[in-house]
């Protein structure tokens, strides 16, 4: 259990730059596989969740090692196309190696990947694209087999932007005959980063960042470098600690336009936003005022990653705010924690509404995932006195150093890490 000691109530103040994207990471790890040679990524945070990439990826029979912020990966020789139970449920993310396994290996098999606590996660839109595609999928309880002698290029319709699905389906068509088109796609730009490392290796891809993406089939041979591209969900998780606590911010080395719609909002809510270049100076005095209304959707809309600590930076903000979870079902179990804190919010399915209170008092939480424990941080450094929270491993799954970055900033916070790994949330 890691245990952080916050007292709130200190301005931050200073200049940090934002970690590597870990959801841009993740699938780039898993898409090594797929060429038989070095693959070099820069900019990789280091969090638990790299570590058990890594483990899967050494698992398969890479020569796979973090050094800092940089990852060799030399997935030459493969000796296995199975992940054992132990190693798919350390992160939800290891499903990406549905989609290399089968176009490296042409078979994968696996198990689903673990404990869902977002609410229901299915794999029905990776799987029904895979199948579409040629693939044979044998669902067994937990397990998947899936095998396919030659990928077959065809037209996938998703009824939801997934962003897995999409990213998978990617992976997959890379080792097709002929070209895939998918309709109704992702448009994060986790998905056009993701393109950027293919198109790296050889690939031929045209669309990414649009609903409509075209992967033409290829054998992939180059030894390659990627850079990750920075972590939206990480600049706002400390525009939101800057707004609950006060103070001026610079965030270096981001990319604006990959947030903007939290930029907005805060924005709206009296925080001033100075951009020049890759860089973003968020400034907040005094009490914050409510958007009234936010909403959580597909790229380009407000993230779901974002949310919890949105919320959490809106407690003490005058006036009511509404929110509506569209993503997830079950994003609000951050909710209860903050309570304890002395915030009103109430839940009715996925609408949330926050009366904002004029003042927040420390309190014993407990992180529930790996973002409802980063809103629990931004709360309590807008919180009169100390408050302790405890955390079974979910905030280091997602960001690098948090602690010492906001202590850098000036922020009270004692963190305690002990080595226990949480659930797959993420
Ligand atoms: C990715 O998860 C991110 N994870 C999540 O970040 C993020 O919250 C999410 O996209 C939405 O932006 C990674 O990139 C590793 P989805 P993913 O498939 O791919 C339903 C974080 O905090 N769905 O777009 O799992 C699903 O149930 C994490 O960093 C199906 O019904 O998200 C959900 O309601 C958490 N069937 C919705 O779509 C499917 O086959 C969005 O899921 C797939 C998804």
């Amino acid at each position: 259990m890691d245990i952080w000691r916050i007292t709130g109530e200190r301005k931050l103040e200073g200049s940090c730059t934002v970690q590597g994207s870990k959801n841009a990471t993740l699938p780039v790890m898993a898409a090594s596989l797929i060429c038989p040679a070095g693959t070099e990524l820069f900019n990789v945070p280091q969090l638990s969740d790299v570590d058990s990439a890594l483990r899967i990826l050494r698992h398969l029979g890479c020569r796979a090692y973090q050094q800092g912020n940089s990852v060799y990966i030399d997935s030459t020789a493969i000796s296995d196309s199975t992940i054992p139970e132990h190693l798919m449920e350390e992160m939800r993310s290891s499903v990406f190696f549905l989609g290399a396994l089968t176009a490296r290996c042409g078979e994968a098999r696996l198990s689903l990947p673990g404990g869902c606590r977002l609410g229901k996660r299915p794999i029905d839109l990776h799987l029904d694209a895979l199948r579409r595609m040629g693939a044979e999928i044998e669902e067994n309880g937990g397990e998947i087999l899936c095998r396919a002698r030659q990928l077959t290029g065809c037209e996938i319709t998703l009824g939801f932007p997934s962003v897995g699905a999409t990213e998978n389906i990617m992976l997959a068509a890379c080792a097709a005959k002929g070209s895939t088109v998918i309709r109704g796609a992702a448009r994060e730009p986790e998905i056009s980063a993701l393109s950027d490392y293919l198109i790296s290796l050889g690939a031929e891809i045209t669309g990414a960042g649009t609903s409509s993406i075209t992967i033409e089939g290829f054998k992939p041979r180059k030894q390659t470098h990627f850079r990750i591209i920075s972590d939206r969900i990480a600049a706002s998780t400390l525009m939101c600690c800057t707004a609950a606590a006060g103070g001026r911010v610079e965030l270096r080395d981001v990319v604006p336009e990959h947030f903007s719609t939290v930029t907005d909002v805060l924005a709206g809510c009296g925080c001033d936003m100075i951009r020049t270049g890759d860089t973003l100076t968020v400034s907040a005095g005094g009490r914050l005022s409510s958007p009234g209304y936010f909403s959580t959707e597909p790229y380009p809309g407000f993230p779901t990653d974002a949310q919890p600590v949105l919320m959490a930076a809106l407690l003490k903000a005058s006036g009511t705010t509404y929110i509506r979870e569209k993503i997830f079902e079950n994003r609000f179990r951050q909710a209860a924690e903050l309570r304890k804190l002395g915030a009103d919010i109430e839940t009715d399915g996925n609408l949330a509404c926050i009366k904002g209170r004029e003042r927040l008092y420390g309190s014993r939480l407990e992180a529930t995932d790996l973002r409802g424990g980063a809103s629990m941080v931004v709360a309590a450094l807008g919180a009169e006195g100390e408050t302790v929270i405890c955390d079974s491993g979910h905030i280091s799954r997602g960001y690098e150093e948090l602690d010492k970055v906001l202590c850098s900033l000036g922020a009270d916070i004692k963190a305690t890490p002990h080595n226990t790994s949480a659930a797959a949330d993420g």
